[in-house]
């Protein structure tokens, strides 16, 4: 058995890929692959349909590759995060680009898929746009209509950017203050990191025994 994990996040070692990481890990598969979206170049489906009789897109990028690795796993992870509230690009890019795989033999369709997707708002903030659902949405939808075994997906709150870009504390347009309100600073929102929360790495690692249950246990 083969499986692909796929982070969209450009940020070394985020949170993202760890997660993706801890998933691919707890299959306990040999043959586990991570991919880094941002070290290849993928762009975007054009929507020529050049792909329709080859099962091949044309677009001469990483794109292709991507979707062969994709094609061969058994299972896949996608890992994204959400700049404005929506799934990254590059994670929206490499989906589009699995299309060709669409065509006459569906084959992805079947194959168990999970999603994580981090953001930075915190769920159930009814004044802020429900990112980590967003990005969720997205991930499964691909999978829904391909006919995926959806198997599970897991949002993470991770950093605000202006925590670390060091004018979080003044900018006037400050995502901390944003999310945590007028008086949130660097120090009292702090960096996270996934692997402080037991409760994440938990069921992050139960994703990963829920793919293999699925794939032996039918
Ligand atoms: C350009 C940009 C815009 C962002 N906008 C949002 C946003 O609208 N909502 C949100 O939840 N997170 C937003 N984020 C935060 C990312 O989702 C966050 O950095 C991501 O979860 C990665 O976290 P990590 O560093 O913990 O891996 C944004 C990040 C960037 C770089």
């Amino acid at each position: 058995m083969k499986i692909l994990g796929i982070s969209g996040s450009p940020i070394q070692n985020s949170n993202t890929d760890r997660a993706v990481q801890i998933v691919l890990e707890a299959t306990g598969v040999r043959k586990r692959e991570f991919i880094k979206l941002s070290d290849y170049t993928v762009s975007p489906c054009n929507a020529c349909l050049g792909c329709i009789s080859t099962n091949r897109c044309i677009i001469k990028d990483d794109g292709i590759m991507l979707a062969e690795k994709a094609c061969k796993a058994d299972a896949l992870i996608i890992g994204g995060y959400t700049p404005y509230s929506s799934l990254d690009s590059r994670t929206k890019s490499f989906i589009e680009r699995l299309y060709p795989l669409r065509h006459r033999h569906g084959m992805m369709s079947g194959k168990p898929g999970v999603a994580i997707v981090t953001c930075a708002i915190p769920p159930g903030r009814t004044n802020m746009p429900p990112s980590c659902e967003n990005g969720l949405q997205a991930i499964r939808n691909y999978m829904m209509e391909e006919g995926m075994e959806y198997i599970g997906g897991i949002s993470i709150v991770g950093n605000v950017p202006c925590v670390k870009c060091g004018d979080g504390g003044q900018c006037q347009q400050s995502g901390l203050k944003m999310i945590h309100g007028p008086e949130a600073t660097v120090e009292s929102v702090g960096i996270k990191s996934i692997e402080e929360d037991p409760e994440i790495v938990a069921a992050l690692q139960k994703l990963g025994e829920d793919i293999m249950e699925k794939y032996y246990g039918g």
